[in-house]
């Protein structure tokens, strides 16, 4: 008997035409569709059974448990499953040799995009779920830095990354990249409020010319 393995996919970071054709193909060939509640309701089209994940992930996966290997699990989430998503629990409770990823545009492809600067060599930082455990003024040395910063509860250790930066780097504010009220802004000082959707770039100052 063929055992179906659970398929991950990145949605991308918003606008249902940044979704590959690859990734639709998986979701419409779902038997149970997994994910944050925007995602699920994003292709009502498909008649799946639906998981919703919320804070208890612990919960989703132990939903997830009682169709694994009969049923074509497909798991949603946003931007790239590789940059802080929930393919890691997903694949860590499961394992790699039980999982299939599928690449999606992440926002900080879209990000990097919106501005015309290439984003090789660049940093990539989070402080979507925790702050990350450096002190601002550590990261003055790079180039690129991306910051994924769409959380106001870390909204303290973004401003003193912005502080500490101001003077050697350009400040790129992209919110809601894709989507029909996207900005993205050089600013010279942070706003104080960010969308929940926001990527901060830090392009030091000789590059982003
Ligand atoms: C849990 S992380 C998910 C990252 C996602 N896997 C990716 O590759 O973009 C959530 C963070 O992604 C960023 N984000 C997601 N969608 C975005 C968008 N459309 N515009 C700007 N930032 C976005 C924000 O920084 C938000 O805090």
């Amino acid at each position: 008997m063929e055992i179906k393995p659970i398929t991950i996919v990145g949605c991308g970071p918003g606008a249902l035409e940044y979704v590959t054709p690859a990734a639709l193909r998986a979701i419409h060939e779902a038997e149970v569709l997994v994910g944050a509640r925007r995602l699920l309701e994003s292709f009502p089209e498909v008649a799946a059974l639906r998981i919703l994940v919320g804070a208890d992930v612990p919960q989703a996966l132990a939903a997830m448990t009682e169709h694994l290997g009969q049923r074509r699990i497909v798991v949603l989430v946003t931007g790239d499953p590789g940059l802080c998503s929930l393919a890691r629990p997903v694949i860590q409770h499961f394992g790699r040799d039980a999982c299939r990823v599928i690449p999606g545009i992440s926002s900080v492809h879209a990000a990097f995009a919106s501005v015309g600067i290439d984003w090789f060599g660049a940093r990539i930082l989070s402080a979507h779920d925790q702050p990350p455990d450096l002190a601002p003024a550590s990261l003055a040395f790079e180039n690129k830095l991306a910051l994924l910063a769409g959380n106001p509860a870390h909204s303290a250790w973004v401003a003193a990354l912005a502080a500490a930066l101001v003077a050697t780097h350009d400040l790129f504010v992209c919110e809601n990249l894709t989507l029909a009220d996207e900005s993205v802004r050089r600013v010279d000082c942070l706003p104080v409020n960010l969308a929940s959707r926001t990527v901060l770039l830090f392009i030091k100052k000789e590059i982003s010319l």
